[in-house]
């Protein structure tokens, strides 16, 4: 039950998450030293010299100033963590999946359906990309707003309900517009596709995508089908042919999580998190989808 929770609190990875995320930021910090995309450029002379140790002296060369300071905003989140008693919603194992391939794509563009605690570590990772966060409740992202004004979050509104799901995957089944492997969402006439997004949403061409949000964990609750639907849309519509888009799906241990998580792509499924490799669809037109749901 505990995880089931929106913003519920895992307090038995309290440590081996916070170790993580010193590594995880350590991580960046030497990464961004060398990266030559990111924002804080290295000095082109990336030599470390330091002066003969026979003569004692400790004067440094020029070039010795490649040992970058650490970035306030990543010197921030390391602090929020370390101050903090509530801890990711994901498990450590779960954070490590996608950390993976924020390794690899970093900077890039991540799009996560949910704001929470969890965000910061999120946009801390993918530090020098773009991180938005789309969220149901807005007292809640008034709240989270005013604790990190640096994230990006907005505002969304679902009209769908967990017990809703069956049906909504039926007519989905039976309807041809919800195969289209490539159509844009605003104009979908599938039920699934979300229209209401804000524009970004739509325009970005997404790295990652990462859906953890609406609340899904009672049949009142809003439930991940549109979310899980549009983000597979998303993820086909874009990049060029051979490129692909990770897609993570949390909580699959849930009914809705499970059954519309898109399993022609799976890459890998750790504790309750199922990361899938969506290759692009761009130019595919409308037919041959067997697609999610
Ligand atoms: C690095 O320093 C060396 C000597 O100090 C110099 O010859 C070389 O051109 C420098 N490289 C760059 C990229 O500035
Ligand atoms: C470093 O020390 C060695 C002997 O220990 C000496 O021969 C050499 O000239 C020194 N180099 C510099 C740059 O001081
Ligand atoms: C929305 O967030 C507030 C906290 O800001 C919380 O008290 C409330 O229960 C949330 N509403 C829903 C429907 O989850």
């Amino acid at each position: 039950m505990t995880t089931n929770l929106p913003f519920s609190i895992t307090l038995k990875h309290i440590l081996s998450s916070f170790a993580s995320l010193v590594l995880i930021t350590l991580f960046f910090i030497t990464r961004t030293s060398f990266s030559p995309s990111s924002s804080i450029q290295p000095p082109d002379n990336k030599t470390l010299r330091i002066s003969n140790s026979s003569t004692g002296t400790k004067s440094h060369s020029q070039e010795s100033v490649s040992c970058n300071k650490i970035p306030p905003s990543l010197a921030d989140a390391l602090i929020h963590y370390a101050a903090s008693n509530v801890t990711p919603q994901q498990t450590h194992s779960e954070i490590s999946v996608t950390k993976k391939v924020l390794e690899k794509k970093s900077p890039c563009n991540f799009l996560v359906f949910g704001l929470g605690y969890d965000s910061l570590m999120w946009s801390t990772l993918n530090y020098g990309g773009r991180t938005i966060f789309l969220e149901e409740n807005e007292s809640w992202i008034r709240q989270i707003a005013e604790k990190f004004p640096s994230l990006e979050s907005y505002h969304v509104r679902y009209n769908t309900k967990v017990r809703d799901a069956e049906a909504l995957m039926a007519a989905a089944r039976d309807k041809e517009e919800c195969h289209s492997v490539s159509t844009d969402p605003r104009v979908s006439a599938c039920d699934l596709a979300l229209k209401g997004l804000p524009e970004v949403v739509y325009e970005t061409e997404w790295d990652l995508i990462m859906v953890d949000a609406p609340t899904g964990f009672h049949e009142e609750a809003l439930g991940r089908m549109t979310a899980i639907y549009t983000a597979g849309m998303m993820a086909r519509r874009w990049k060029d042919e051979g490129e692909t888009t990770d897609v993570f799906v949390h909580d699959v241990d849930r009914k809705v999580e499970d059954e519309f998580s898109m399993a022609d792509y799976l890459t890998e499924q750790e504790g309750r998190l199922r990361h899938f490799t969506v290759p692009s669809h761009r130019g595919y037109g409308v037919s041959g989808g067997k697609l999610c749901p």
